[in-house]
């Protein structure tokens, strides 16, 4: 999932190609660079490990200035290759050929050792640097650079986004696309290209979107695209409506903070329009919603990190109060299972970057299996390859969340799950107009509830003083609080890098048990349910065994406090679709703390990223 921006236009590139970079960066921060073809046509390149910011101060040490009319740029989140100065991209072959790539090259290890017979020699241990090579050689024997690259992809196994550009022809960068996003934008004074439009939005609106297997000369003037068969294609540019504002902190210190406190504003954008007189409006999920909600069977959920809890959440939902069967699978999983698929299926992609490799190939199986599938997308982002392979598009209007670990995607993905539940249930006669009432009416008070929850900040605070020597953390719940329990130990474990898991706290006596003493905090989630009762039995079976522990609980649950036992109230008399959304909150807050403790980086975690777009 690393980044690429390049361009060619009438003025220095540089300052766009770190203005991408910067905008990129939640793709991937291990190591930066970019290289520049300058005035004599040889290469100009700087490189730095770590955040685009170290990049910017080593332009800045230079005595010479980067300077040049074309020129390709990469942020990296390593696969191959420790993050350091001479993994990091562009690489380049021989002095005539550079490239940066987003993607996997599986079988690299045999290209390499071809190439080493045919005199290349490897600078890195990355799997790009065989794509240079690779073009390389094939610009020995063809007329252009694009049919070099053309003629060098067919060796790649794997997938890419590459951009190149050559001392030979400095006048155009080709692009070329197979399983990692990319694509062109238009502008007046040149022609770019970026993984993401994020990239580019300050200099065009305009973009054209590579489809598999596309290639493109990208010139000052003009932008030619070939598909697979190497025929010429018109791929018509669309105009994007996303704005450019780079997304600033405000009065806060971290994005992740300001994500945390802007959920209550975040809902209710999630449920403008999309709710009228207490009834959720179906045609929000696309024209054909109704027609597509009446006619399936099951529900098929699938997903990655954050979003994957998210649909756990709404596997209860759908088969409680909807009737409808519903599973959930980890996409990276599912991809790879040959799973059967049943007519009448909904299949729903989760996601808030609606870029996430793994969700996207699965969708890409699950309508090769069975191609009278029928699917939905859930996402925050608007233009995104989800959207274009789904047949509806729900859209969360999270705004943008730059913080690494998710907050305000996971509880307006949960209210777009709520609202889906009202329209399929509605829909097929299974939700009564009273229940939807309910449904809806709840979801509108949530902000409200937010806010309220907001202010246990100072409490929490105070609790993740005590934690921050932790090595390790247990998350109890039942029922949905299960999946709201996975949520608190995956940012657990994200921002802080405490090792945190969750379990069903019925299921603890058959293994979990055995970790508890009292160097094992337990964090509980106790809603006031019909298995609040159950779940205090087995509160007490943890803290006769020495856990010190935490208890969120409803303020009507009721909780005995004890010795080593913290209960913090929450709100009261939550629903069952309210409760999960309000029970995360606290769980954000701990970690979030927690890490402030620790001295982390909060926004930008050790080795993750934002949108994961390789496998
Ligand atoms: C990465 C992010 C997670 C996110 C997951 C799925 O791992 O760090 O926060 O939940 O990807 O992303 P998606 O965009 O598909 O929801």
């Amino acid at each position: 999932m690393c980044g690429i921006v390049g361009g060619v236009t009438d003025k220095n590139i540089t300052p766009l190609l770190l203005e991408g970079l910067n905008r990129l960066e939640y793709r991937g921060y291990d190591s930066s660079g970019l290289i520049v073809l300058s005035q004599k046509n040889s290469f100009d390149r700087a490189r730095s490990v770590g955040k685009v910011s170290n990049l910017e101060k080593n332009l800045k040490l230079r005595n010479k200035e980067i300077n040049g009319n074309i020129g390709i740029a990469h942020t990296r989140w390593a696969t191959h290759g420790e993050p350091s100065s001479r993994n990091a991209h562009p690489h380049i072959s021989k002095n005539t050929v550079s490239v940066v790539h987003n993607g996997i090259i599986e079988n690299y290890i045999e290209l390499k050792n071809s190439q080493i017979r045919q005199g290349y020699e490897f600078k890195s241990e990355t799997d790009t640097e065989v794509i240079a090579h690779s073009i390389d050689l094939e610009m020995n024997s063809c007329t252009s650079l694009v049919e070099s690259v053309q003629k060098a992809v067919k060796s790649l196994q794997g997938s890419y986004g590459i951009g190149v550009i050559s001392s030979k022809y400095p006048d155009q960068i080709i692009a070329a696309r197979k399983g990692s996003p990319l694509l062109i934008g238009i502008g007046e004074n040149g022609n770019y290209i970026a993984s993401d439009q994020m990239a580019l939005l300050s200099t065009t609106k305009k973009f054209i979107y590579l489809e598999e297997g596309d290639i493109a000369e990208v010139k000052l003037d003009k932008v030619t695209i070939y598909d697979l068969n190497g025929k010429i294609v018109n791929r018509p540019a669309q105009e994007s409506k996303l704005k450019a504002g780079q997304a600033n902190k405000g009065n806060f210190d971290h994005f992740m903070q300001k994500e945390i406190f802007e959920q209550p504003q975040a809902i209710r954008d999630t449920l403008e329009s999309r709710i009228t007189n207490n009834s959720v409006i179906s045609s929000s999920f696309g024209h054909q919603a109704d027609e597509i909600f009446r006619s399936i069977t099951q529900i098929q959920i699938v997903a990655c990190g954050t979003s994957y809890n998210a649909g756990l959440v709404a596997k209860y939902w759908m088969e409680d109060i909807a009737k409808i069967p519903c599973n959930v699978e980890i996409a990276s999983e599912y991809r790879y299972r040959r799973p059967i698929i049943l007519d009448q299926t909904l299949f729903i992609a989760l996601s808030q970057s609606g870029e996430t490799a793994d969700t996207l190939e699965a969708l890409k199986i699950a309508k090769k299996l069975n191609n009278t599938l029928k699917s939905l997308c859930i996402t925050n982002s608007p233009e995104s390859s989800l959207t274009r392979l789904s047949d509806l598009t729900f859209l969360t209007h999270a705004g943008p969340e730059i913080g690494v670990a998710s907050t305000k995607a996971f509880t307006t993905q949960l209210v777009s799950l709520a609202l889906l539940l009202c329209a399929i249930g509605k829909l097929k006669g299974s939700i009564s107009k009273m229940q939807e009432s309910e449904i809806v009416s709840g979801l509108k008070k949530l902000p409200g509830l937010i806010n309220e929850t907001l202010l246990q900040e100072k409490q929490i605070m105070h609790l993740a003083k005590r934690f921050k020597n932790n090595s390790s953390a247990l998350f109890l719940g039942r029922g949905t609080m299960h999946a709201i329990a996975m949520e608190g130990a995956l940012k657990l474990k994200e921002i802080s890098y405490i090792h945190a898991e969750a379990y069903p706290a019925g299921e603890l006596k058959h293994g979990p048990i055995a970790l508890i003493d009292k160097n094992m905090p337990v964090i509980a989630i106790a809603p006031n349910d019909e298995l609040l009762e159950k779940l205090k039995s087995n509160l007490q079976e943890v803290k006769s065994r020495g856990s010190q522990m935490i208890v969120f609980e409803d303020e009507s649950s009721k909780v005995q406090s004890m010795d080593a036992m913290e209960v913090i109230q929450i709100t009261s008399n939550l629903g069952r679709i309210t409760a999960p959304i309000i029970f995360t909150i606290p769980l954000q807050l701990l970690s979030y703390h927690v890490a402030l403790e620790k001295g982390t980086d909060v926004d930008k975690p050790r080795n993750l990223a934002k949108s994961v777009t390789v496998e």
